[in-house]
């Protein structure tokens, strides 16, 4: 050790996305149904600790350099901040980043950064109260606003914004949301709708194209192709002509970026998934709490991520969704 966790098709895993729990204060519309989701129940949960060993064996023994903490909605664990410490404190220490809905973030962006934390993501798909509250069934769309200025604020840099484009919902917002973008100094990407949603209600022809995202802000502005630096980053980086600011568009369907895929992820309660859109899982309890050694874990995790499938399939006749949807997997 260390050993590099690499797959068949020689790409490396370097970033470990964990969701530290399936439940979330917001209901999208492209993500869960009103009423929510069976929520795992708690006694399968990764415990503190659990993840603790988990992150360690994959930072000391894996290569793993940056972590993602994800969800469904992370900051509903009132522990995230110890979290982030403990994750601080690993050697070397992994770069952190959070993926939230923004929700409480404005109460806890400077808690979070004296933790450690690096970088937010923060989901926000519109700017309008009334389609805020059709699209994620909650009026939270102030409490949201305010956790992206906190977080620009607590000097997380750069923050980035992630939207998810409807047709006859939202489609009509992409410049809007841009200008506001610039004016509050986030880095805005937009990101194509893949079939994640646990209603399997997804319709290909339905999904709002990169192609139409860049078409509607170049009836504003002029895109300028900025893709020098883009490595295994998932957004396409243009510059917006004129000013000083830069625009990402996530074109995982129509554009995916899996040959430069550096990703693995652990879901909330202790399964290790090579890709978003794996069709099986590994379950790390049962070597957790039977008593496994570190190399025994290390070795498992080696398998899971050696199996790794070049791309997720989407276009494939015999494509299926995957048994989670993405709030269970992790964003
Ligand atoms: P940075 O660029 O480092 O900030 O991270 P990121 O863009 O990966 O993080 P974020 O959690 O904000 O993810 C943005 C979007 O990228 C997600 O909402 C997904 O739509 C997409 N995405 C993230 N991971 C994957 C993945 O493994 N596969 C695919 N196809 N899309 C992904
Ligand atoms: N397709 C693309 N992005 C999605 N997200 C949630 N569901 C989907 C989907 N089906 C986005 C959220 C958030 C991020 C974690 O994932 O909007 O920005
Ligand atoms: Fe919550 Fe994210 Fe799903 Fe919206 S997309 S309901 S914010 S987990």
């Amino acid at each position: 050790w260390p050993r590099p966790l690499r797959d068949r098709h020689g790409r490396v895993a370097t970033d470990l996305r964990v969701s530290l729990t399936d439940r979330c204060n917001l209901r999208c519309t492209y993500c869960m149904p009103a009423e929510g989701l069976d929520w795992l129940p708690r006694d399968e949960l990764l415990t503190r600790e659990e993840l603790n060993r988990l992150l360690r064996v994959a930072v000391t023994m894996l290569g793993i350099t940056s972590v993602r903490l994800t969800g469904g909605e992370p900051l509903l664990r009132p522990d995230l901040a110890q979290v982030v410490a403990d994750v601080a404190a690993l050697r070397p220490r992994p770069s952190i980043a959070l993926t939230t809905n923004g929700i409480g973030l404005a109460r806890r962006a400077e808690e979070l950064r004296a933790a450690g934390l690096d970088r937010v993501n923060v989901s926000l798909d519109t700017l309008d109260p009334d389609t805020f509250t059709r699209l994620t069934r909650r009026r939270r769309l102030p409490d949201v606003l305010a956790g992206v200025e906190a977080a620009v604020a607590a000097g997380f840099g750069p923050v980035k914004v992630n939207a998810v484009l409807m047709r006859g919902v939202n489609d009509h917002e992409a410049v809007d949301l841009l200008e506001w973008a610039m004016r509050t100094g986030v880095q805005l990407r937009f990101i194509e709708q893949m079939p994640l949603d646990a209603q399997h209600g997804w319709d290909r022809a339905e999904m709002v194209t990169a192609e139409e995202v860049h078409a509607a802000l170049s009836t504003r502005y002029r895109l300028v192709d900025d893709r020098a630096e883009r490595g295994s980053a998932p957004a396409e980086l243009f510059r917006v002509a004129g000013t000083a600011h830069r625009v990402g568009i996530i074109a995982s369907v129509t554009r995916p970026f899996c040959g430069a895929c550096d990703r693995v992820r652990l879901t909330a309660d202790g399964q290790l998934r090579n890709c978003l859109f794996a069709r099986t899982e590994s379950d790390l309890r049962p070597l957790l709490r039977g008593g496994a050694d570190d190399e025994e874990i290390a070795g498992r995790w080696l398998s899971v991520v050696a199996g790794k499938r070049p791309g997720h399939g989407i276009d494939d006749p015999t494509f299926l969704q995957p048994d989670r949807p993405m709030s269970a997997i992790g964003g």
